[in-house]
C-alpha cells in the first residue's frame, strides 16, 4: 500500500504542482490518476519513487516514509514507464529489459534469460530482442518498455501516460494486455493518463485531479461514473456516461429461450413459434447451435422454409460475463431491439427480448444516484 499523507509540492518558482494529497494506492491494485494536463500527475507519480520530492506531507510504502529509503534501494522496487518507452536507443532490446538486473549485479545470461522470459510474457516475439529500439514500432516499443520495468519484478509499478504515444488500435491491445498481466502478477500500479475512458477501463480505482493539484474524487470507476463529486468531474467524465456506466453493470436479463427455430425450420413452425410466444422476431439457429440470424414472422412468405427468407443481422453477448453495455451494444445492430444470448463456444442459450432490454437500461437509470446534467 502506498499512502499520500497530505502531500504538496511547491517548486522553486513557487507553483503548486500538488496541493494537500491524501490518498491510499492499495496493493495488488491499480490506481489511475487523472486530469487535465498540469494538474499534477506526473509529479505526483515521480514523488513515490523520489524523483521528486515533497515540499510537505509524507509518502508512505507499506508504512515506511519513502524519505527514509535511499532512492536507488527505494527504486529497484518499483517499475517505472514513461511515454515513448524510453529505451536507450543504443542498446539491443534484450539489453534494454534486462537494465536492472545487470545493475542488481545478475549474470549475463540469467538476466538474458528472464529478458526472454519477459518479452514473451509482454506479447513480443523473441526475435525482436537481438534488435534495437528504433527498429520497432511505438506499440512494440511499449512493451518492452513494460517488460523492462517488471524484469527485477518489483512489487510496485509506476506508469506515467504509457500509452499515449501509440495509435487507438494499438492502445487497445496495450491495455488489454496490461490487465492481462496484471491478473497474474497483482502488482501495486499507479497508472497516470489524461484519458478518462483509459482511466475507466483500467483502474480498480480511479483519482480525479484538477488544475492546482487537488483531488476531486476518488472511486471506483462504476461509482465515479454514476456518482460524480461535482461538475468539475461530472464534466471530465464527458457527455456519455451513462452509457459508459453500463459496462460496469453485469448484463443479467431475463432470456427467452422459446424464441429460436432452427435454419432449416419450415414457415409453418415459424409461425407457429411466433403465435406461441406473441413476439414476431426469431431468432434462427442453426446445426452447431450457432445464431444465423433473426427473421420476422410479421414478414413470412406462405410457404417454404427458413432457408428461404432473408435473414436480418444480429449481434451476440455472453450473459454472465458480458456487460448490459455489450448486451445493449448487441441490440443495436438487430431490427429486431434484442440480443441474442450465446454460451462462451458461441452456442445460443436464449434471446434478451428489446423489452427485457429497454427494462434493464430503466432499472439502472431508476437508482438514480448522482443525476444531473452532463
Ligand atoms: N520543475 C518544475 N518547476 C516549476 N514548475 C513545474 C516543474 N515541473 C512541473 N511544474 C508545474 O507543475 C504543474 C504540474 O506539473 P505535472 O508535470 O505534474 O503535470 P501533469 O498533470 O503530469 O501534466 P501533463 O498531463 O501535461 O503531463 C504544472 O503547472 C507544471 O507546469
Ligand atoms: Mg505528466
Amino acid at each position: 500500500m502506498i499512502t499520500f499523507e497530505g502531500v504538496t509540492k511547491r517548486y522553486a518558482d513557487g507553483t503548486i504542482a500538488v496541493n494537500d494529497l491524501h490518498l491510499e494506492v492499495p496493493t495488488a491494485e491499480i490506481t489511475v490518476l487523472v486530469g487535465p494536463s498540469g494538474c499534477g500527475k506526473t509529479t505526483s507519480l515521480r514523488m513515490i519513487n523520489r524523483m521528486i520530492d515533497a515540499t510537505e506531507g509524507k509518502i508512505l510504502l507499506d508504512g515506511v516514509d519513502v524519505r527514509t529509503i535511499d532512492p536507488p534501494t527505494l527504486r529497484r522496487g518499483i517499475g517505472y514507464v514513461i511515454q515513448q518507452a524510453g529505451l536507450f536507443p543504443h542498446r539491443k532490446i534484450v539489453d534494454n529489459v534486462a537494465t536492472v538486473p545487470y545493475l542488481l549485479g545478475w549474470d549475463k545470461s540469467k538476466a538474458r534469460a528472464r529478458a526472454m522470459e519477459l518479452l514473451e510474457r509482454v506479447g513480443l516475439d523473441t526475435a525482436l530482442a537481438e534488435r534495437y529500439p528504433f527498429q520497432l514500432s511505438g506499440g512494440q516499443q511499449q512493451r518492452v518498455g513494460v517488460a523492462r520495468a517488471l524484469a527485477a519484478d518489483p512489487p510496485v509499478l509506476l506508469m506515467d501516460e504509457p500509452f499515449s504515444a501509440v495509435d487507438p488500435i494499438v492502445r487497445t491491445s496495450l491495455q488489454d494486455e496490461l490487465l492481462r498481466l496484471q491478473s497474474d502478477l497483482h502488482k501495486t500500479i499507479v497508472f497516470v493518463t489524461h484519458d478518462i475512458d483509459e482511466a475507466v477501463k483500467l483502474g480498480d480505482r480511479v483519482a480525479v485531479l484538477r488544475v492546482g493539484g487537488t483531488l476531486a474524487q476518488v472511486a471506483d470507476p462504476a461509482t465515479l461514473l454514476s456518482a460524480p463529486a461535482d461538475d468539475f468531474v461530472r464534466e471530465f467524465l464527458g457527455r456519455d456516461r451513462g452509457i459508459r456506466r453500463l459496462s460496469f453493470v453485469p448484463a443479467d436479463l431475463p432470456l427467452r429461450t422459446d424464441l429460436t427455430v432452427p435454419d432449416d425450420a419450415d414457415i409453418s413452425k415459424v409461425a407457429g413459434v411466433a403465435a406461441a410466444s406473441g413476439l414476431t422476431w426469431l431468432a434462427v439457429v442453426d446445426s452447431g447451435g450457432r445464431p444465423s440470424g433473426w427473421v420476422n414472422a410479421a414478414d413470412l412468405p406462405l410457404s417454404g422454409t427458413v432457408a428461404d427468407l432473408r435473414l436480418m443481422p444480429y449481434g451476440t453477448f455472453v450473459a454472465g460475463r458480458d456487460s448490459l453495455r455489450s448486451a445493449l451494444d448487441a441490440a443495436l445492430l438487430a431490427p429486431s431491439g434484442g440480443a441474442i444470448a450465446v454460451d462462451d463456444e458461441g452456442r445460443v442459450t436464449g434471446v434478451a427480448t428489446a423489452g427485457a432490454l429497454a427494462a434493464a437500461t430503466s432499472g439502472i437509470a431508476a437508482e438514480g444516484v448522482g443525476t444531473g446534467r452532463g
